[in-house]
């Protein structure tokens, strides 16, 4: 909390930067590490040691991923874990080539996008027959009791791909490690395994987001009551029976501690084709949902092409579909770019009422052609080439922005988890995962005896067409349910290059929000040139086209906002942002590790700096 007073002084209002002026500080917070010869940053402390101490051992940056990996899920089984998937970007320095891999959910074979419109129609009966006071009892705390006539959607119980097991995809996570292990990392896969079973059988501490998580999902156990007996198993293990576990102990996952002894022997078969793969296709048919041993047995993690854009004099190296991190990303800052040629603006940049004008319309186009056009590319044609084209944002700069309408080539469609991490190695191997379980705890249903969580990713699709999900997102088509299909995600590690050299790796998570995150950050450090802790704590806004508002985190000032709306945005005074993991590299070989302090994560480095 010092760390942030101290960064929020030297924050304000609208004139929060000048291009360079701001030089490293001479004492530097806690979630900021120096390092020489290597580095881990994630959002859980231990979880970057157990990395780093792997990297002290010899092992590069792909062994000290694999560890910190299964470290989160043991330590931030809120956000992520073996019951949930993701997606790498690295630099392979033996291979000298960058590599992306997709260890994204797929849905499952009775996953139809017919089931799920069965299921919401379900769901639209069974509010539809609940007395009308039942439905204002629903209703959340903040309504007036006396208001509503009509029973809300909420008295039909939750959205059908948000908690229960029509919320899980088929998780991918551990393939995707065993798939790193195989083709990157250097040593025995069951002593990269053997930390995060210790750390299970010896319990990890609660901290404050893990705290927050419980509280977020007590609000909706307020809403909907019968979840608390649906999903006692994970409501008595993890979320403390309703009363949330003190910061400071301990929670000790045996059955987690005894399913990492089995992957230790047997790898990926132990959970794809053995004792705890049936254990988590019980899990999720008791829990309502439809899945079998054979779309266990059928989960193929994807290697994908990089997506690489120029920005500047720099380039970005970042993740393709199906997640839409890379290409939104990409579309923003070709239009940042067309803005600003229009405006004869060149650099030292300001954050000025202009700038975040440019950027605001910027993230709405691209947010607008996120809905329209982006999906599994499986699936569906994604015209990647076109969103991400610089003369394509020549177009659309020229474009007045009035209302959604008008932002990218969209028509309005008819019709919190996650967890980011960052290695350097002393070789050169650079390694950003993001992982997700998607919302906090996943779809409530775990895996048991193993206490794994399983991920409720299947609301990262259309799942109820023309109805925002988790994240508020309206999306279209092209994400729509079908067996076999990714849900399309927001995740985006990135690595940013100049003259062909890493200068940046970074990611982050919060939905839609990890977008405009990574994306500020980033301008933070190449833009404003401002020391990574600054650009971290510069204030952050997000636009994600619907709804037509803009929100900010708590650092974006009252005079920021006041700007925004005389400028004629809605402004929501709900203050949120992502939670950005991140390394620089500085021109003296100096690795800047750095944790966003709005989870409380702090990076681990090995050698002097
Ligand atoms: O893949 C996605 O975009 C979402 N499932 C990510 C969810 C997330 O980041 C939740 N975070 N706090």
């Amino acid at each position: 909390m010092r760390a942030m007073g101290h960064v929020l002084r030297s924050l304000v209002g609208l004139g929060w930067l000048l291009s360079g002026a701001l030089a490293a500080r001479a004492e530097e917070p806690a979630w900021v590490v120096r390092a020489g010869g290597g580095m881990v940053a994630s959002d859980r402390d231990v979880a970057s040691q157990i990395g780093a101490d792997i990297l002290a051992h010899g092992g590069n940056a792909f062994d000290a991923a694999i560890a910190t990996s299964l470290a989160l899920t043991v330590a931030r089984g809120e956000s992520t874990g073996i019951g949930g998937g993701g997606f790498m970007i690295a630099y392979v320095a033996r291979d000298k080539r960058f590599v992306a891999l997709d260890f994204r959910e797929m849905a499952p074979a009775a996953a139809t996008a017919e089931r799920y419109a069965e299921l919401a129609a379900q769901r639209r009966a069974r509010a539809a027959s609940q007395p009308a006071s039942l439905g204002a009892a629903a209703q959340p705390a903040s309504q007036p009791a006396s208001a509503p006539t009509a029973a809300p959607a909420d008295a039909g119980g939750p959205p059908v791909a948000l908690y229960g097991g029509n919320a899980v995809g088929v998780p991918g996570l551990l393939a995707g490690l065993v798939r790193i292990h195989e083709q990157y990392a250097t040593l025995p896969w069951a002593s990269l395994v053997t930390p995060a079973r210790l750390l299970a059988r010896e319990g990890f501490v609660v901290d404050d987001h893990y705290v927050d998580a419980c509280k977020s999902i007590y609000r909706d156990l307020e809403k909907w009551p019968a979840l608390r007996t649906e999903h006692k198993a994970l409501y008595e293990a993890l979320l403390g029976g309703g009363e949330p576990p003190a910061i400071g102990t301990r929670i000790v996952r045996p059955g987690l501690a005894a399913a990492l002894e089995l992957i230790a022997l047997d790898g990926a078969d132990a959970f794809y084709r053995g004792q705890i793969g049936n254990r988590v296709v019980a899990a999720v048919n008791a829990a309502g949902g439809a899945m079998t041993d054979a779309d266990l047995e059928g989960y193929q993690v994807r290697p994908r092409t990089p997506l690489r854009a120029k920005y500047r004099d720099f380039e970005l190296v970042t993740m393709p579909p199906p997640s839409s991190g890379g290409v939104c990303i990409i579309e923003t800052l070709n239009l940042l770019t067309a803005y600003r040629a229009r405006a004869e603006i060149v650099p030292p940049f300001k954050a000025d009422a202009t700038y975040y004008d440019m950027l605001l319309k910027s993230m709405r186009h691209a947010f607008a052609d996120r809905a329209r056009w982006l999906g599994d590319p499986g699936f569906s044609p994604v015209p990647v080439a076109l969103l991400t084209d610089p003369n394509y944002a020549a177009q659309l700069a020229d474009k007045p922005v009035r209302d959604p309408n008008d932002c990218g080539t969209a028509q309005l469609p008819e019709d919190r988890g996650t967890s980011h991490f960052c290695v350097v190695d002393a070789a050169g191997n650079v390694v950003a995962i993001t992982e997700t379980v998607n919302g906090p705890f996943g779809s409530l249903v775990l895996a048991e005896p193993y206490g794994i969580v399983l991920n409720n990713q299947m609301d990262d699709f259309a799942a109820e067409p023309g109805k925002p999900n988790l994240y508020g997102l309206i999306q279209g088509q092209a994400n729509a349910v079908a067996p076999g299909k990714r849900p399309l995600s927001s995740m985006s590690p990135t690595i940013v290059l100049r003259e062909g050299k890493p200068v940046l790796v970074l990611g982050a998570s919060g939905g839609p929000l990890i977008i405009t995150s990574v994306l500020q950050v980033m301008l933070g450090v190449l833009d404003f040139e401002l020391p990574l802790a600054d650009a971290m704590m510069a204030p952050r806004v997000h636009h994600q086209w619907l709804p037509d508002e803009v929100r900010g985190d708590r650092l974006v000032s009252d005079e920021l906002r006041g700007t925004l709306r005389e400028l004629g945005y809605s402004v929501n005074p709900r203050r949120s942002t992502g939670i950005v993991q991140a390394i620089q590299f500085l021109p003296d070989g100096t690795l800047v590790g750095a944790s966003d302090p709005r989870k409380g994560g702090k990076p681990a480095g090995v050698g002097k700096p």
